[in-house]
């Protein structure tokens, strides 16, 4: 049954359009749906801890109308809520694991203890539950958390098994900006699927999809298909999330209207950033603000890339949102010059290090390596003098664009091939797109946490190569 009805969409939607692999959603949505956005949690304030209570388990979703797709989520049956964390407060995840097979549930940018940063060290058996506390100390921005268990990261995250963290702080509540959930301030979970005849989204990476990254070919934002956004405030913040497993978009308005970015990964920038067009890679986040106070309606697009872009070029343009205001009123755009983003790199206490990425074999068919080596789940690679700031160079040797990421918290950009990085660049990140040839050094003032034991990852963010091997971790002592 399932079958007969979705072909039977499915080729509507082809006769209808010319272009039935990128636009076949945009005639699902001949309805369009309003946005949803993830629940809000706020958890519960427990002696002074704020307590959250996660249950990761199968669910079932409704991508297409009738279809039922087998999925995961957190408290949902596709990805997971909102957690809103304050910096300051003390917080206690009830990570409770309702499925058959282990798992693990990883804090993506969060400055916490090795032990609770749920990385493939720390997995969840099934109907166990986890439960990490750790005191917040974050600068406000968006943050996200996903499944992270050893060699599945890719495949967890697909089903669904990832949520955001929005993180507020006395700094960033102080500016004049939209920060009403749902009104004037909304997340986008960026992500796309690839669905079989049954309308599922089984988790089967080929050889070129383990190489490119794995890709869809439908759209999701927030776990929807086709939807679109209706707002009245004139003035709205987009918090951004790439949540894909292999996808790298190259973001931008229709009408060449352009984007102001505040944020990056680690908050908000030293001032707003004025792009025609912004790239953002698997694990990256960036707020915008887009003013409608003329009535123009937006449309959110994305030119899409895989790991193999640098030869393979793009997959083509897809719409992401149409974002329709209400009546116009206009607004007195506010004076937001500054936005106490960091405005200086810290200076290196520690070592200096080099990360090699390359790959071994031939052509396009190798295993994916950081200095010479895959990853080991028994091998610690280093280990970082708790408190100090290291200088890390990754120097990619691949014809592939891998964006490395360093958990524990944040790192400034120093340099991409000797060069200060952009203004959008200039800001805290976990994530780092690097280029094939490129050198981009980075830095970054580890915790003041130390654990012998418990390490920290560093890895590629496709996740895809992640469980390939391309990982390395260290501890801080
Ligand atoms: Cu977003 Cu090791 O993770
Ligand atoms: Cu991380
Ligand atoms: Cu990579």
């Amino acid at each position: 049954m399932k079958l007969t009805r979705r072909s039977t969409l499915l080729g509507m939607a082809g006769g209808l359009l010319a272009s039935p692999m990128l636009t076949k959603h945009s005639a699902l949505a001949a309805t369009p749906k309003n946005l949803l956005m993830p629940k809000l949690d706020e958890g519960t304030l427990v002696n002074g801890v704020r307590e959250f209570s996660l249950a990761v388990a199968k669910g079932q979703t409704e991508f297409s109308p009738g279809i039922l797709t087998d999925t995961v989520g957190i408290n949902a049956p596709f990805l997971g809520p909102v957690l809103v964390l304050r910096s300051g407060e003390n917080a206690r995840f009830n990570v409770a694991n309702k499925l058959s097979e282990q798992i693990a549930l990883h804090w993506h940018g969060l400055h916490l203890p090795a032990s609770m940063d749920g990385g493939p060290h720390q997995p969840i058996e099934p109907a166990a539950i986890w439960q990490p506390e750790f005191p917040i100390r974050q600068r406000a921005g968006t943050y996200w958390f996903h499944a992270h268990q050893h060699g599945k990261t890719g495949e967890h995250v697909w089903a669904g098994m990832a949520g955001i963290i929005r993180v507020e702080d006395d700094e960033e509540a102080s500016l004049r900006l939209p920060r009403s959930y749902g009104e004037d301030d909304f997340i986008l979970v960026l992500q796309d699927r690839r669905f079989d005849e049954t309308g599922q989204i089984p988790y089967a990476p080929n050889m070129h999809d383990k190489m490119a990254g794995l890709q869809g070919d439908q759209m999701l934002i927030n776990g929807q298909i086709g939807a679109e956004l209706s707002i009245k405030a004139p003035l709205i913040r987009l918090r951004v999330l790439n949540g894909s497993n292999g996808s790298i978009y190259r973001l931008h308005f229709a009408d060449g209207r352009g984007l102001t970015q505040i944020a990056s990964d680690g908050g908000l920038l030293a001032a707003p950033v004025r792009l025609s067009d912004s790239l953002l890679a698997p694990g990256e986040r960036a707020e915008f603000l887009l003013d409608t106070s003329d009535g123009t309606p937006a449309l959110l697009r994305a030119e899409v890339f895989g790991a193999e872009a640098p030869f393979a070029g793009s997959n083509g343009t897809r719409d992401l949102l149409r974002i329709s205001p209400g009546r116009t009123r206009k607004t007195q755009s506010a004076s937001l010059r500054g936005l106490g983003g960091p405005q200086s790199i810290p200076v290196q206490t520690g070592e200096h290090r080099t990360f090699v990425l390359s790959m071994s074999g031939q052509g396009m068919m190798g295993n994916l390596l950081i200095n010479g080596a895959g990853y080991d789940h028994q091998r610690i690679d280093f280990s970082v003098t708790a408190g100090s700031t290291e200088t890390w160079v990754f120097e990619n040797r691949t014809e592939m664009l891998h964006p490395m990421h360093v958990h524990a918290g944040q790192f400034h950009i120093v340099s991409r091939n000797g060069k200060p990085p952009s203004p959008q660049e200039s800001g805290l990140k976990d994530v780092v797109l690097t280029h094939p040839g490129e050198v981009v050094e980075v830095r970054m003032t580890f915790p003041d946490y130390s654990d012998k034991q418990a390490p920290y990852m560093f890895h590629c963010h496709i996740l895809e190569h992640e469980d390939a091997g391309m990982m390395g971790q260290f501890t801080v002592v």
